[in-house]
């Protein structure tokens, strides 16, 4: 009796608990969980188990990335030869490396220099260092883009995360990113109040605003193979470069997990028969 009354009691503290918590996320002029809004799902070439990168997407995400994010977010890891991986010929990387200054030295007479770029270099930061970055930013440095999409993803709670495995859902980083950048333009519900000097959205993962302010807008990158100029498109192209260059390697570690499972499969197969066969003869 005692023991149905403690569960009892315990069962209506996580009832409580519960609908405590609800409340609270209806209680949109003081929210106490981030984001706001979950990231949209949206539908990437690269998602599942065949996934593979859409090349001419990731050409125009590094076309926004250059024109657009490259002013505040440097991408420190990732070297030019690497866009080889987007479909561009060495020489095109070479010409496309040596459209950047790189600052070097010491040269023979210990002084540094400054020479064009070459594809064993990196992709140049904006700013000297992480202090210029955020003294130029209002107070936050914007962070480094090389694997921001895999630094960031919301997390995804019981019982989402358990279809996660069966679906393969590995897509938070692009998902939060592109709901990020579309995120901007909304009126904060009544109430809520907007540090001054940032900006409202409702995506971002640790506060109701945030010091970036709306990176893109409509027809602000030219495309040449007719895509939309749209923020949409920027930001799903972008969203997709970013992927990349987190994880270049994606196509091959999908390929050959699948080679695995098929392999592992057909041995298990084989382990099977064998087993079978060697204790045919031993009566049961
Ligand atoms: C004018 C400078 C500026 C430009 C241009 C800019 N950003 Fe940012 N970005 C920032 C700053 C500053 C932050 C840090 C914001 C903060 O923490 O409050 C940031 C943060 C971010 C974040 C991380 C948000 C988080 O969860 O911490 C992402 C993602 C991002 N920017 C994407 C982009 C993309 C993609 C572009 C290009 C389309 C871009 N930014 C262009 C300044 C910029």
């Amino acid at each position: 009796m005692k023991k149905i009354l403690t569960s009892l009691a315990l069962l209506g503290l996580v009832v409580a608990g519960t609908a405590a918590i609800a409340e609270e996320e209806h209680n949109a002029a003081a929210p106490t969980h981030f984001p706001i809004n979950e990231p949209k799902e949206m539908s990437w070439s690269f998602a599942g188990p065949f996934g593979t990168y859409d090349k001419a997407q990731l050409q125009r995400g590094l076309k926004v990335y250059k024109e657009v994010c490259s002013a505040c977010h440097s991408m420190n890891l990732v070297a030019f030869r690497t866009l080889e991986g987007l479909g561009y010929s060495e020489a095109q990387v070479k010409t496309l490396a040596a459209e950047y200054t790189i600052h070097d030295g010491p040269n023979d007479a210990g002084d540094m220099f400054d020479r064009p770029g070459k594809p064993s270099d990196h992709f140049p930061a904006p700013f000297p260092n992480e202090q210029a970055a955020a003294s130029a930013n209002g107070g936050a440095a914007p962070p480094d883009m090389s694997l921001l999409a895999k630094a960031r993803g919301v997390e995804r709670g019981f019982p989402r995360f358990v279809f996660d495995i069966f679906t393969q859902y590995a897509q938070g980083g692009p998902d939060y990113i592109h709901s990020l950048l579309t995120g901007y333009d909304q009126t904060p519900p009544a109430g809520m109040v907007i540090p001054e000097g940032t900006h409202y959205n409702p995506y971002f993962l640790s506060g109701v605003s945030l010091k970036m302010p709306k990176p893109l807008s409509d027809g602000q990158v030219t495309y040449d193979d007719g895509s939309p100029q749209t923020v949409d498109q920027y930001s799903r192209d972008v969203s997709a470069f970013l992927m990349w260059a987190a994880e270049p390697h994606l196509e091959d570690r999908k390929k050959t997990g699948f080679r695995v499972l098929v392999f592992l499969l057909l041995f298990g197969a084989l382990v099977y028969l064998t087993k079978r066969k060697v204790w045919a003869e031993v009566a049961h």
